[in-house]
């Protein structure tokens, strides 16, 4: 199977030019595969929450706490869903035509294109200055939390921190979406002087042949990846074990009972919280 395309350049030497359209259907496949292994494998595991017994212990030695606790301000929400519009705009717009719908797409993409780079750079100001920007990051910090989920996924009941705001794995999600939404924005943004838009002189002449060529490859690369990603985030926004996390993108909040089964109070401290004291049993 190829997974590049080559062509001439005016001088006879070969170049790349683009992503063969069989990584397409291959990252499709391969987002629609994980939905079914996932789906087999939870059915078949039991679900990793704090029983209840814990939760009540960790509910009686935090009684201030209120009873809907803040996940996501209404900006996040906002950019959230702005961010959601574009990407599904961007990868219908992208793929329909090589699925066989054909239509005049350039111009849809590249405006949903500078949807997408706004909104994530006010992302990246808004986490910065006005979140906490660490609570989604993964680093060697997580180490024993990631140990503590291997082990509860193979089906043992073992002690160690649950996860503070954001669980491990989507943790790892938002990391590798920001590897390959930079890398789309960043070669789409130079792409936007090939094409004809309001901004300025089309310009195909920018840089060499190769170069245009790595540029589209990396374009076309990290948006096949996206197509499996978000594949994968939607699998797991509609699973109804995760209604709640999804509810809270919606309304903003999750329950003080959610938080408690779900979270690490030390690690994602709120409002009402007070300093965690440790349930009985737990080490
Ligand atoms: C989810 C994100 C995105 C996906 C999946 C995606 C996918 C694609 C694909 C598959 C192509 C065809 C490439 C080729 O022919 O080799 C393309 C072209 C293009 N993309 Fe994107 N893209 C995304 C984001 C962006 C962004 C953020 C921008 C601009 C800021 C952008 C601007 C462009 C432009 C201008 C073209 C047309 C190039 C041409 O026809 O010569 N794209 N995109």
């Amino acid at each position: 199977m190829d997974l590049l395309k080559w062509g001439r350049s005016p001088w006879g030497e070969w170049v790349l030019t683009h992503v063969s359209w069989n990584l397409f259907w291959a990252s499709l496949f391969a987002g629609i595969l994980f939905f079914v292994a996932h789906a087999s494998y939870v059915f078949f595991s039991a679900h990793r929450k704090r029983s209840p017994e814990e939760t009540d212990a960790l509910e009686a030695a935090h009684p201030n706490l209120p009873t809907k606790i803040e996940r996501h301000n209404l900006t996040a929400r906002l950019f959230h869903w702005v961010m959601a519009a574009a990407m599904f705009t961007l990868l219908f717009t992208a793929f329909l035509p090589v699925a066989g719908y054909k239509f005049p797409w350039v111009t849809w993409h590249w405006i949903a294109g500078l949807v997408l780079t706004a909104s994530i750079l006010f992302h990246i100001v808004h986490a910065t200055f006005f979140l906490d920007f660490w609570s989604i990051w993964v680093g060697p910090k997580d180490i024993p939390e990631f140990k503590a989920e291997i082990m509860r996924e193979l089906g043992h009941d073992v002690p160690g921190p649950k996860s503070g705001k954001y669980p491990l794995g989507n943790r790892l999600y938002h990391l590798a979406q920001v590897v390959t939404s930079l890398s789309v924005i960043a070669t789409g943004i130079f792409m936007l002087k090939r094409v004809r838009t309001p901004f300025f002189t089309r310009n195909p002449y920018l840089f060499s042949d190769s170069t245009w060529g790595v540029t589209y490859v990396t374009h076309g690369l990290a948006g096949v990846a996206l197509v499996g990603l978000v594949i994968a985030h939607v699998y797991f926004a509609v699973r109804p074990d995760k209604w709640w996390i999804t509810k809270a993108m919606i309304f903003g909040w999750v329950t003080r009972r959610q938080y408690l089964e779900h979270h690490e109070p030390d690690r994602w401290r709120v409002p009402g919280g007070g300093s965690a004291a440790k349930p009985a049993g737990r080490a």
